[in-house]
């Protein structure tokens, strides 16, 4: 007796599977039978319909103050030659200078962002200031080389004179990348520093200089 409950319950568990798969399509493009649709399918507003669950009506609201993007690092200077000494003394790259994948993307960004001014070896004779535009001063001189990394930060953020600001274009990230590969350039450059003392600080070089950052993007 106990045998034949079991040959029928075992019989209708093979018709009920051969049905159901009869019943639901095996073609992966068409939605199958729906349960519950309405969890799938909730109301939703386009980003900028109107919305009557906010009181100024609009469905897209602005982040609450000090909301941060994820993955970015809020900066604290202003766009000012001062902000710009201080980035320098504050500021520290992230990269060893040794971090050959840094110095590779460096190379990458280098080569894309910056050649058409600063030229391939940063000598500053891209071809954009070739047919005009006011020629940077070489990378390989003794300014950008006592130029602070956090200095050379702030340039790239901000600009500096005729130096866009490259926050746009470039994560925090890249710039210090790009700045790693700089200072690659520098070091295959000059072999050996030579060991005189300078005759003005470079402070005072840097505040002279810094006297000419214009206002930029952070
Ligand atoms: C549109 C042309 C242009 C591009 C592109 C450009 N620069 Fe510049 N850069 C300049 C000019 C012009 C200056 C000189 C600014 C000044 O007079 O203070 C400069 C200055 C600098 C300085 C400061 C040098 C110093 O001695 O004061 C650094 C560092 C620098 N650029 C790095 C870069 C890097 C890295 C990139 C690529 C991400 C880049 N620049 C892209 C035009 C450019």
């Amino acid at each position: 007796m106990g045998r034949v409950v079991l040959n029928g319950f075992l019989l209708l568990v093979v018709i009920l599977s051969v049905a159901s798969s009869w019943i639901l399509s095996s073609d992966p493009t068409r939605p199958n039978f729906e349960f519950l649709p309405q969890m799938a399918h909730s109301p939703r507003y386009n980003t900028f319909a109107s919305n009557p669950n906010f009181a100024d009506g609009s469905t897209l609201q602005r982040p609450e103050p000090g909301t941060i993007p994820r993955g970015h690092v809020p900066l604290h200077y202003a766009a000012t030659p001062q902000d710009a000494l201080r980035a320098g003394e504050e500021l520290k790259s992230p990269l060893e200078l040794n971090n050959l994948r840094a110095r590779q993307r460096g190379e990458f960004v280098f080569a894309n962002f910056c050649t058409a001014c600063h030229g391939a070896a940063g000598a500053g004779n891209g071809p954009v200031p070739q047919r005009g535009y006011p020629a940077p001063p070489s990378l390989l001189a003794e300014h950008a080389l006592k130029m602070k990394d956090g200095q050379m930060f702030h340039v790239l953020t901000y600009g500096q004179n005729n130096m866009p600001s490259y926050s746009g274009q470039l994560s925090g990230e890249d710039r210090w990348n790009a700045i790693v590969y700089v200072r690659t350039m520098q070091a295959a450059a000059t072999p050996a520093p030579a060991p005189v003392a300078p005759s003005t600080s470079p402070l005072k070089a840097a505040q002279a200089d810094a006297a000419k950052v214009p206002g930029g993007q952070p």
